[in-house]
């Protein structure tokens, strides 16, 4: 069924945002699938279905268990109406193991994994650990806790406020997929504020474009299968099989 949207707003990557009403939003998801900032771009069959139905899952679990969130409803299989927010300038990624543009940097001499871990793709980070990269940059970079503060974008207060939810997150999303034979390797997600000035979790949550998932088999085989984007980013892969599987793993548990 088509919505009404009143006014088209903008396109992410992967989703069109439309004015709903004076403080609300239409996201559309889209099958468009980019990475590398866009250079890296195609379309996938069925994956704006996926990921909403994915993002209205894991956004109705954690306010469920007290996250607060934009979320408001799904009127399609494909949108998703949430609250207005003032979207806070940094991006916010959590991490279990060691993967992506962690190890990235380490190798270009940029060393944050942690002591005692090895520096190699599935190391576990024990306790797990946060980063931070700039939201609204031609380019995103990463930004440490000082520049935030001194750009004004957050203040001390509000980085831990956020660290603590980031962290519930991840603890409420891995102990809900402890039976599903995927493991959480990390994830991205953004805040903004509402307008009476409290923080809420903003975008979209534990999708296969923000998440990493790896398959708990394979993993414990000492082969990382992932069933997220970076079957796209290093193409090894089918894409809509790797959301598919993804998809009826979360189903099979009680989606
Ligand atoms: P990274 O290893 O490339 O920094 O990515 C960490 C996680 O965050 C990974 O699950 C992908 C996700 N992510 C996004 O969804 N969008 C982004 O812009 C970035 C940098 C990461
Ligand atoms: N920031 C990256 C990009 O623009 C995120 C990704 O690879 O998903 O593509």
């Amino acid at each position: 069924m088509q919505q009404e949207k009143t006014a088209y707003i903008f396109s992410g990557k992967a989703k069109d945002v439309y004015e709903k009403s004076i403080d609300t939003l239409l996201f559309e998801f889209t099958d468009r699938v980019t990475a590398f900032d866009g250079k890296k771009k195609s379309e996938c069959h069925e994956k704006g279905e996926i990921t909403c139905k994915v993002a209205e899952y894991w956004f109705k679990i954690l306010e469920n268990s007290g996250i607060p969130t934009h979320y408001i409803e799904c009127p399609t299989s494909t949108s998703m109406i949430v609250k207005r927010l003032d979207i806070v300038p940094v991006e916010v990624i959590w991490r279990n193991y060691v993967a992506g543009s962690l190890l990235r940097r380490y190798e270009a001499g940029d060393n944050l994994i942690p002591e005692d871990v090895e520096p190699k793709e599935g190391s576990l980070i024990p306790g797990g650990m946060i980063d931070f990269t700039t939201k609204f940059e031609i380019v995103d970079r990463p930004v440490n806790t000082d520049e935030i503060i001194s750009n004004g974008w957050l203040s001390k207060e509000e980085i831990k406020y956020i660290e603590d939810l980031t962290k519930r997150i991840n603890e409420i999303m891995s102990h809900e997929l402890a039976t599903s034979g995927i493991i959480l390797a990390d994830f991205k997600v953004e805040y903004g504020r509402t307008s009476d000035g409290n923080i809420v979790l903003a975008d979209e949550v534990g999708t296969p474009d923000g998440c990493r998932f790896w398959k708990k088999d394979d993993f414990d085989n000492g082969v990382i299968s992932s069933l997220d984007k970076d079957v796209f980013r290093k193409n090894n892969g089918d894409l809509n099989l790797a959301y598919n599987e993804l998809y009826n793993k979360l189903h099979n548990m009680n989606m």
